[in-house]
């Protein structure tokens, strides 16, 4: 109910925008220059939100400004951090009341590529929509912008000179411009300029340098019938959830992959059981998206939940086709999980495996990534 009526809010205040918006643009904006390798096809983007770099730039100072917070104390990055490939390092995040997420933050990289967002949602189709959750969520609350706070936000914005011109050249002048609507276009326009395709592995894929012979054979094995990884982390985000400009036809598939079995049936913890919390349908069990690889190195700890600490043991649960928790609210043998994807029960990994599966996972971290002053705090 909330999140329809916000929406259709947006939808009024971006029709009223529109006369603005066509004097401004006298002349057309110079097309986005996506720079990405071969691998890569550029991503779809929503017609009425088309790339620019004055949105990118607003994008990026509201995507680290905590004024975008009722309270004033967080912002986006508080829980997406550069260095850590826009992820926060904790199993799930804290949000500006102190309330605990349910699951862990992934990265905002390459999320132009995502057909659906999140971990476990497939009514979120883009980042527009996405946003209104952590903005003004309150199951939890992240930023906290309630109905008391909306327009306490939205002046500090108009507050700033800095602000009113750079909203103005985004979307063009006039102080209604500065509205929740044209804020949200122009965070996604960051995020969807957010790109991660210059690893170790891509410029290997360019022909621009060796991997090392562990590593080389990881990537064998990462591709192969005996790891099955590339059945699910495939294409260049590593994930079978996967769009960009060429695609006819969008699969948004889920998996359990036997992380738990709380009640002998296949049963996930509650508030945590995948799709099934939006489907109701029992098949829907524990499945979750597969989860992008990329600069995976950097983003522990693992899994929706974050309860998988290090690539090790997320290796050692594959090679188990399954994890068992022998103690604890959550213990059960989630290998006997009958909601499990069949396909990691092929798996097959010794010790020597999974070093070098863990080699390859390493030439996935992009340091241009995670150092680009394109994407780094304006602020600082
Ligand atoms: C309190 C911490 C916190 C804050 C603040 C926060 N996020 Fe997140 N973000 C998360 C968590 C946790 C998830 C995973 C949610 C889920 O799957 O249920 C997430 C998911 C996402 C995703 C989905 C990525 C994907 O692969 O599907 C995007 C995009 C994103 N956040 C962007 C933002 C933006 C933009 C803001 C600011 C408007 C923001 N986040 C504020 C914690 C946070
Ligand atoms: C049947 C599909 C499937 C197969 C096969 C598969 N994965 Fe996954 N992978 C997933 C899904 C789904 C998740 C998220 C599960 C969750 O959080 O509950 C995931 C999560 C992960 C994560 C955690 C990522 C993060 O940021 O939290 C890693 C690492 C990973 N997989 C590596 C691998 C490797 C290596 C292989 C091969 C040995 C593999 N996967 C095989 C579907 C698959």
């Amino acid at each position: 109910m909330r999140h329809a009526s916000l929406v259709a809010g947006l939808a009024l205040s971006c029709s009223a925008l529109a006369g603005l918006a066509a004097v401004h643009y006298l002349q057309p904006a110079p097309a986005w220059v996506w720079n990405l390798p071969a691998s890569f096809k550029p991503p779809r983007i929503p017609a009425d939100n088309p790339m620019t770099e004055e949105k990118f730039q607003l994008g990026r100072r509201l995507f680290y400004d905590t004024r975008l917070s009722g309270n004033g104390t967080q912002a986006c990055a508080s829980c997406h951090f550069q260095h850590l490939a826009f992820t926060d390092g904790k199993a799930v995040s804290t949000g500006s009341t102190g309330e605990p997420t349910a699951r862990s933050a992934p990265s905002i990289a390459n999320t132009a590529w995502n057909p659906t967002l999140t971990w476990a949602n497939y009514s979120i189709l883009d980042l527009e929509r996405h946003m209104l959750v952590p903005m003004f969520g309150e199951n939890p609350t992240e930023l906290g912008i309630d109905d008391s706070k909306r327009d306490v936000v939205l002046q500090r914005f108009r507050d700033d000179p800095d602000y009113r011109a750079r909203f103005a050249r985004a979307f063009g002048p006039g102080e209604a411009g500065i509205n929740f609507s044209n804020l949200i276009k122009a965070i996604a326009v960051f995020q969807r300029g957010v790109v991660s395709a210059d690893s170790r592995y891509d410029r290997y894929l360019a022909g621009k340098v060796q991997l090392t012979e562990a590593e080389e054979r990881g990537r064998h094995l990462f591709f192969s019938e005996q790891a099955q990884c590339s059945q699910c982390h495939s294409g260049p985000t590593f994930s079978d959830q996967y769009a960009d400009v060429t695609s006819r036809e969008v699969r948004t598939p889920y998996h359990n992959t036997g992380l738990y079995n709380v009640d002998g049936k296949g049963g996930y913890p509650d508030g945590n059981r995948g799709i099934l919390e939006l489907s109701g349908k029992d098949a829907d069990m524990g499945a979750f998206r597969t989860q992008s690889l990329r600069n995976v190195a950097l983003t522990a700890p693992y899994m929706h939940d974050g309860s998988v600490p290090t690539l090790a043991a997320v290796l050692d649960h594959y090679a188990a086709h399954g994890r068992t928790l022998a103690d604890g609210p959550h213990a059960g043998d989630g290998s006997r999980n009958p909601h499990k994807d069949p396909r990691l029960d092929r798996i097959q990994l010794n010790a020597g495996d999974k070093a070098d599966l863990i080699a390859f996972l390493k030439t996935l971290t992009d340091e241009t990534l995670l150092t680009s002053p394109r994407y780094a705090n304006p602020f600082k």
